[in-house]
């Protein structure tokens, strides 16, 4: 075919051209060119990863929400083919040094069933709502810290340690130990990919102090998360002690990154978007929350922090979106491609805070859909309106093409993002 977009600097008519690279340092900074042109050509595409391993990439969003739904395809590695191999790419750099692996994103029923059901009688809707204030405060005392200031990195100072503390919080963890959690999380998240030493080392460190803490907790309960997992375990369902200790370890895991990279990532797409950026001020300003709650919903879909849902396994032979999968392989969902689906949404490449029609995959689908759902909202709905209404003016402080990306393969999130505004005094 002929080339497009040759002029330097100009991406590609998105769908047009060659089959694109992927992983590649560009595709990280901008991966959805590549994605609309598997949607358009190859919906279901065996790839090979950087680690080396083998997988479908499905990326339709038709495909993608039957697949996320189908009982056939396992969350277990020893489905894969390839089980070794698949063992330490679970995309949770050390867990299985430190024997957390069965927890729900790695199980099915009826072991999913049973620990699904006891989670969600002590993380309840509710207890995330009576734990608004506390996000607020949190929140609050985190643009304190660089408000008077006129500039900050808002990955490092604001969306990085907001979450683990709201989840330290929620689950119990005392104060005057959050530090070693964050510590442990920004190793996991600085050298994520890889059961590397000092990852192995910090998740080795975070499993024994779990042990310890539902140990104590054990004997002296709290109206925490990890007291309810407890409750809840002696109310006849039997949750081992390796169970909670997995379990309080998948909560600040799957809690901890996305969250970072939805109020990251969802900051960003502001800036870029000043027009939509202003009306969402506006509504800020007049009092009103509706649009607030349709542009987190947006910016989870233009732009969401799971870019692959995690990884699945055909049990049996399947045949998805016309391409036959054989038992062992391993599926992998592009929630991001199948997002900008124009089969299912109204311009997908554009931004619309006020989008109504949304039915977005940033939370998945089916029975592993995101049980923090509701604190995701929560800390994102707050940590929005609290940066645009404390600080209006805020600009970002280097180019667009300066900004790095981690590049992992299920996050997409950025390394840094340094903003200036008028300090608040
Ligand atoms: C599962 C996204 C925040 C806990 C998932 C899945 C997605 C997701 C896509 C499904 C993965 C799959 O099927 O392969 C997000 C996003 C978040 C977020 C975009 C934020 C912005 C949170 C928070 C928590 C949490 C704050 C808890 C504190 C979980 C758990 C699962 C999960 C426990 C596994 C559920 C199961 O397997 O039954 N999340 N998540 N997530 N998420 Fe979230």
């Amino acid at each position: 075919g002929t080339a497009t977009g040759t002029t330097a600097g100009t991406t590609a008519t998105p769908g047009a051209g060659a089959e694109p690279e992927l992983f590649t340092w560009e595709f990280a900074g901008d991966p959805y060119p590549a994605y609309a042109w598997l949607r358009e050509h190859a919906p279901v595409r065996w790839t090979t990863l950087p680690s080396g391993v083998g997988a479908w990439l499905v990326t339709r969003y038709g495909d993608a929400r039957e697949t996320l739904a189908d009982a056939r395809l396992s969350k277990n590695p020893v489905h894969h083919t390839e089980e070794g191999k698949a063992r330490s790419r679970t995309g949770i750099p050390g867990e299985r040094s430190a024997d957390l692996m069965t927890h729900l994103l790695n199980i099915d029923p009826p072991d999913h069933t049973r620990l699904r059901r006891l989670v969600s009688k002590a993380f309840t809707p509710r207890r995330v709502a009576q734990f608004a204030p506390r996000v607020q405060e949190l929140t609050d005392r985190l643009v304190d810290g660089f408000a008077g200031r006129g500039e900050a990195d808002l990955i490092h100072e604001f969306a990085f340690p907001l979450p683990i503390y709201a989840i330290c919080d929620l689950l119990g963890v005392p104060a005057e130990d959050q530090d070693d959690f964050r510590d442990w999380a920004g190793m996991m998240i600085r050298h994520g990919g890889g059961p590397r030493g000092g990852v192995a080392r910090s998740v080795k460190r975070m499993r024994a102090y779990l042990g310890e803490l539902i140990h104590r907790k054990r004997g002296d309960l709290g109206d925490d998360l990890i007291s309810g997992l407890i409750r809840a375990s002696d109310d006849g369902e039997h949750l081992t002690e390796n169970e909670a200790a997995a379990m309080a370890f998948i909560l600040l895991f799957a809690g901890f990154e996305t969250t970072v990279n939805l109020i990251g990532n969802g900051v960003h797409t502001l800036l870029r978007h000043p027009e939509q950026r202003a009306a969402l001020q506006d509504s800020l300003a007049r009092g009103q929350s509706a649009l607030l709650e349709t542009a987190v919903e947006e910016l989870l879909r233009y732009d969401g922090p799971v870019e692959l849902a995690t990884w699945r396994y055909a049990t049996v032979p399947v045949t998805i979106g016309g391409q036959a999968v054989a038992a062992g392989d391993p599926v992998l969902v592009v929630l991001a491609a199948a997002n900008r689906d124009p089969e299912r949404f109204a311009a997908p490449d554009t931004v619309d805070l006020a989008r109504r029609d949304n039915p977005h995959l940033g939370y998945g689908h089916g029975i592993h859909y995101c049980l923090g759902a509701p604190l995701a909202r929560l800390e994102a709905r707050t940590a929005l309106a609290s940066l645009l209404t404390r600080l209006p003016d805020l600009q970002p402080a280097v180019a667009e093409e300066e900004l790095r990306w981690r590049g992992g393969l299920i996050m997409r999130g950025l390394r840094s993002l340094p903003v200036t505004f008028t300090p608040e005094h």
